[in-house]
């Protein structure tokens, strides 16, 4: 592992047993206030993603719109949040999912993407992929192109990421 990926990883908490038991909940709140670490992360994505011709970053409810709206102010991109069920006003379509503690439905408006545009589909994290998996559904539904899904923390033993990759899509995690 990098000594990046490594400073990362330092700057997660892991709080045990939430919202249930046996979840072994990692929690970013602490490298967003650790103001170097943060920056940081949002150049090494501005890094890995300024050369790949995105149009958008589809940014996923609530804790992907802390990176995708940065990351897209500074590559000069759309900025698309997939918003849990109920929250947008205009025509959606939506996707049912489970994830590690339960299930839940997210959604797009219907006119997020021009045909054929390139998006990368962010979030903090991949525990089983179903949040990612379904995002990802509805952006191929509104006959856009994932370029990659994009994470800082990879949940390897819950099978997310593989799922993803057996999906089709390019995965990146920062750290496991
Ligand atoms: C968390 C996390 C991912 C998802 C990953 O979000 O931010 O979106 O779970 O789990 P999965 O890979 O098993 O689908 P959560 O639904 O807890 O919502 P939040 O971002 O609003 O806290
Ligand atoms: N989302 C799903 N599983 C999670 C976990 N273990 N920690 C933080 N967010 C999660």
């Amino acid at each position: 592992m990098s000594a990046y990926s490594q400073e990362i990883r330092e700057a997660i908490r892991t709080v045990p047993n939430w919202p249930e038991p046996g979840v072994m909940f990692r929690d970013i709140m602490p490298l967003l206030q650790r103001r170097d670490i943060f920056r940081k992360l949002i150049d090494s994505f501005v890094h890995r993603y300024q050369n790949m011709q995105l149009d958008a970053v589809a940014a996923i409810d609530a804790r992907g719109f802390i990176l995708g709206a940065p990351l897209a102010y500074e590559l000069g991109l759309s900025l698309v949040p997939v918003r849990k069920k109920g929250k947008l006003p205009f025509d959606t379509v939506t996707q049912e999912y489970d994830l590690e503690y339960g299930s839940a439905s997210i959604e797009l408006h219907t006119d997020a993407f021009a045909a054929g545009d390139r998006v990368l589909v962010m979030d903090d994290l991949i525990a089983t992929g179903g949040t990612m998996l379904a995002a990802c559904e509805l952006v191929r539904q509104l006959q856009a192109e994932v370029v990659e899904v994009s994470a800082i923390i990879d949940l390897p033993d819950l099978g997310g990421s593989d799922k993803l990759r057996a999906a089709g899509f390019d995965v990146y995690a920062v750290c496991e």
